[in-house]
């Protein structure tokens, strides 16, 4: 073969369309659950207690993409996949929204939006403080999420800020604890799984700072 003749070069740079079509599955996937309940509540699926399945549904699905978010970062690293950090965004506002959800089915079909109820609820039921504390430190990364901010604040600032989900989502997994009255498994399951990937930062944090990077 001629040396001289040189074959074209693949480039190793993901396509575009590789990277919208993750995305819709990334979006499709945050999407799902909500579809299947919407479902159940159309098909009257949801039990006994229609109103308390929902509310605890709704809510575990934004504890779980609370954990999924947190989980990117690890994974995008272990996979050597850095592209996956692309979609932590998105997965973080689909579990605020889970969660806007979740409040607003509690105020609103729960409460029937009985504002002095939600207050008392707050003062004296220690799950739903813990809740409420979690939710109101979850606007700000919710508000902050854009470029616009990223670069209004300055990334270490930003990220800094972002840390504060190192908070958030152990007050969400202390509040599904504390109303848990029997079987208290599911809420340690997940207690375990944000331990992992808490001890998974601080050890990759360690690692970086050892190396000077
Ligand atoms: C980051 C914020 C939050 C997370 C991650 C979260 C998550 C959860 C989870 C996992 C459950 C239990 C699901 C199950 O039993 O399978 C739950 C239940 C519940 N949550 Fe939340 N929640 C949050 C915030 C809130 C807030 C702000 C309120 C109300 C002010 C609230 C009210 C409730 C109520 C009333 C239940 C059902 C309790 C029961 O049925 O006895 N949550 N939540």
């Amino acid at each position: 073969m001629d040396a001289s003749v040189k074959r074209p070069v693949r480039s190793k740079r993901p396509s575009k369309t590789r990277d919208n079509l993750v995305y819709a599955v990334v979006w499709l996937a945050c999407f799902a659950p909500l579809v299947w309940l919407a479902w159940r509540v159309f098909s009257d699926d949801l039990g006994a207690n229609p109103i308390e399945t929902l509310i605890r549904q709704i809510g575990v699905w934004g504890l779980r993409l609370l954990l999924v978010g947190l989980a990117v970062t690890p994974a995008a690293r272990i996979l050597r996949k850095p592209r996956l950090v692309r979609f932590r965004r998105t997965i973080g506002l689909f579990a605020f929204s889970y969660i806007c959800l979740h409040l607003l089915t509690y105020i609103g079909v729960d409460l029937f939006f009985d504002w002095g109820q939600l207050v008392k609820d707050i003062l004296k039921r220690p799950f739903i403080t813990l809740g409420m504390l979690a939710f109101t430190l979850l606007i700000p990364l919710a508000v902050t999420s854009t470029n616009g901010w990223v670069l209004r604040l300055g990334r270490a600032a930003w990220q800094r800020l972002h840390w504060l989900i190192y908070l958030i989502v152990p007050l969400g997994v202390a509040h599904y604890y504390l109303l848990v009255k029997a079987d208290h498994r599911p809420p340690l399951i997940y207690a375990a799984i944000l331990t992992a990937l808490m001890l998974w930062r601080f050890w990759d944090a360690f690692r970086r700072r050892a190396a000077g990077r």
